[in-house]
């Protein structure tokens, strides 16, 4: 992610003082008071910038208490949706309905105690509030890996797979970590002499599996979820930064050569840096682990004001001002490798550590000191941003490259401000048979982008972003990943799934009173598009056809895309 700040974060270290030992952890997504609740992304504010309210939420401690949640829910009638303790998830998917009064929410908060390992059958079964951090821990501790998961680590087990988070990798089962998911138990509505709920057990060759593993939590409360080992090993990882000619020749063979590729392109600077990572034996030396920079704890100064110069390089237009913070933060990344670490520091490639320590990070998210946070603690004003994830049929990203280099190159200036933050991360995920996952090879491309603080202000050169986005999504098919995104990549999602009407019979039959279904998890699932608003392009929560859904008070207007002239951008003209 974002990593400017760390480099004003040297400069300022003189300010940091001595030790101060209360915690900035972030804070807790659901806040109550007399009236009822409130739930809040990590972001602290959702895509359509409307609180979320839901009367009562409760906090299972076990199966029993899970199960007897959603029989009271199913007996009052009541839609319901569960949230973990991170609720990590940027569109509204947690959030239960729009009307408030016949709603409650299942926090998995304090559902989250039972990681039992086979080791015989090489197996973990978890709680689905269990984080990822501790589930990897205890499996290492164990003598064994996990071998997918997302870079980040601040997720449960089941809100990751609800979501199809992944990692990278085209060998074996692949990157998403729902191709491991080998067994799953779901609570479900369930008839009045059923108790009005009950538990299901799906197994592995089960067909319900592939509806249940990625399920946005609307088939029922996943309970617990297992997921298959490997014996420990270790990765070594070196990256090359080089220039990004050929890449779109390139991310192929990147990707079927070493375990765990990715690449990390910034397209203003011309830059690609290509991760070569492959797994080594236990009996390689070196203690090394990847602490991402982008989730590293920062100092609480420092985010706020690289947020307020951000904010005043977008006001004044200042796209030179944009790049050479750009060549900075990738010149410095560079240097630190990213966060990759020998030991304490980095000290040369390669850096070769356990696989529970190379493969997700999250440092922020236990910060010990009261003047430090994650960048984006929405009670700090730090950084703010959008964040963009397509998920490509692999035989179709080389032209896309192709597409956005021409874009690029009509002015390469225009892309400071994705690599501002992390550039274009490229990663691999193979085909699933999962429903709602992706079924052919495919490539995920993230990228993060400033976001106002207030709806009506466009963004500058938010045209391109615009572009590159419809380019994706509607030019060549990506699907949005189900966790991120603004409204628009949804638009017509159903379509470019071919299990999609698989995944609704499903729905059907163990969720036949829709509890689990809500107006917004639906706006994201059948991928609606709303009443255009005046301003509605801004947010990504439409597409402009008219000048009004852009901004024509400040010069933003509804035009055609420059490479793919099908787009419809806001342009500041
Ligand atoms: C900084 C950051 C970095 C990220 N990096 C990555 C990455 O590298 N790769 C990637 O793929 N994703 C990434 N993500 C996205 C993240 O993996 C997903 O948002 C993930 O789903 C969050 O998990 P959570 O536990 O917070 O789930 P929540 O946000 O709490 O819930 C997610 C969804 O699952 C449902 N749900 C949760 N628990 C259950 C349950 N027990 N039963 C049924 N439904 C349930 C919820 O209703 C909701 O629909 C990142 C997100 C952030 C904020
Ligand atoms: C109490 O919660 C309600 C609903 O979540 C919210 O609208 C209201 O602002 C809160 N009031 C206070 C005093 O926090
Ligand atoms: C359970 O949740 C608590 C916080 O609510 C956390 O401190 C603890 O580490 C979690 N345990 C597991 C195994 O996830
Ligand atoms: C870095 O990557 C480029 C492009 O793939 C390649 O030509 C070059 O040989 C690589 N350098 C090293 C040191 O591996």
């Amino acid at each position: 992610m974002f990593h400017f700040w760390w480099l004003l974060g040297a400069l300022h270290l003189v300010l940091w003082g001595s030790t101060i030992t209360h915690a900035t952890l972030p804070p807790p997504p659901v806040q109550c008071n007399d009236t009822g609740c409130t739930l809040f992304n990590s972001y602290g504010v959702w895509n359509d910038r409307k609180d979320c309210h839901v009367p009562t939420i409760t906090y299972p401690t076990n199966e029993e208490e899970l199960r007897l949640a959603v029989a009271h829910a199913n007996q009052n009638n009541l839609k319901v949706k569960v949230v973990s303790r991170f609720s990590h998830t940027i569109p509204k998917l947690a959030c239960p309905d729009s009307q408030y009064g016949n709603s409650m929410l299942i926090s998995t908060l304090k559902y989250n105690s039972s990681i039992e390992i086979d080791e015989a059958n090489l197996a973990v079964t978890a709680d689905a509030g269990v984080g990822l951090r501790e589930l990897i821990d205890e499996v290492e501790r164990a003598g064994f890996s996990l071998v997918p998961a997302p870079y980040w680590e601040g997720v449960s087990v089941g809100g990751l797979i609800s979501t199809g988070a992944h990692g990278s990798s085209w060998w074996g089962k692949g990157g998403a970590v729902h191709d491991h998911v080998i067994g799953l138990s779901l609570v479900v509505p369930a008839k009045e002499s059923e108790g009005y709920a009950k538990i299901i057990r799906i197994g592995a060759k089960d067909p319900l599996l592939n509806a249940a593993k990625v399920s946005l939590g609307m088939l029922g409360v996943i309970s617990k979820v297992k997921l298959s080992l490997e014996p420990a090993f270790k990765r070594s990882i070196t990256y090359n930064s080089t220039d990004d000619t050929h890449i779109e020749d390139i991310f192929m063979d990147h990707g079927k050569k070493y375990e765990f590729a990715d690449v990390t392109w910034y397209p203003s600077r011309h830059t690609a840096v290509y991760r070569y990572d492959d797994r080594v034996p236990l009996s390689a030396s070196g203690d090394g682990e990847y602490d991402f920079l982008g989730f590293q704890a920062n100092s609480i100064v420092v985010s706020k004001s690289t947020r307020s110069s951000e904010k005043l390089l977008e006001k004044a237009r200042n796209v030179k001002g944009k790049c050479a913070l750009a060549t900075t933060f990738v010149g410095f990344k560079k240097l630190v490798a990213n966060g990759l670490k020998n030991g304490l520091i980095f000290t040369g490639y390669p850096v070769v550590g356990h696989q529970g320590k190379m493969q997700t990070s999250g440092s922020c998210l236990y910060s010990t000191r009261i003047d430090t946070s994650c960048a984006w603690d929405p009670r700090i004003s730090g950084l703010f941003f959008y964040e963009t994830t397509a998920i490509f049929p692999a035989s179709k990203f080389g032209d896309f490259l192709r597409d956005v280099k021409k874009l690029r190159d009509l002015k390469a200036d225009n892309f400071c401000g994705a690599d501002i933050y992390n550039g274009f991360l490229i990663r691999y995920i193979k085909a699933s048979p999962a429903y709602l996952g992706q079924s052919e090879e495919s490539i995920v491309l993230d990228f993060n982008y400033y976001r106002a603080d207030d709806s009506s202000t466009p963004r500058l050169n938010q045209d391109v972003w615009e572009e590159v986005e419809q380019m994706a999504f509607f030019k060549y098919g990506a699907k949005p990943h189900w966790a991120k995104n603004r409204n628009l990549a949804f638009f017509d999602v159903q379509h470019k799934y071919p299990n999609f009407n698989k995944f609704v019979a499903t729905k059907k039959q163990l969720d036949p009173k829709n509890m689990f279904s809500g107006e917004w998890s639906n706006e994201i699932l059948f991928g609606t598009q709303a009443v255009k608003a005046d301003g509605c392009a801004l947010e990504g929560q439409c597409t402009c056809s008219e000048d009004r859904h852009c901004s024509p008070k400040n010069g933003y207007f509804c035009k055609e895309g420059l490479v793919y002239k099908e787009a419809r951008v806001c342009r500041h003209s």
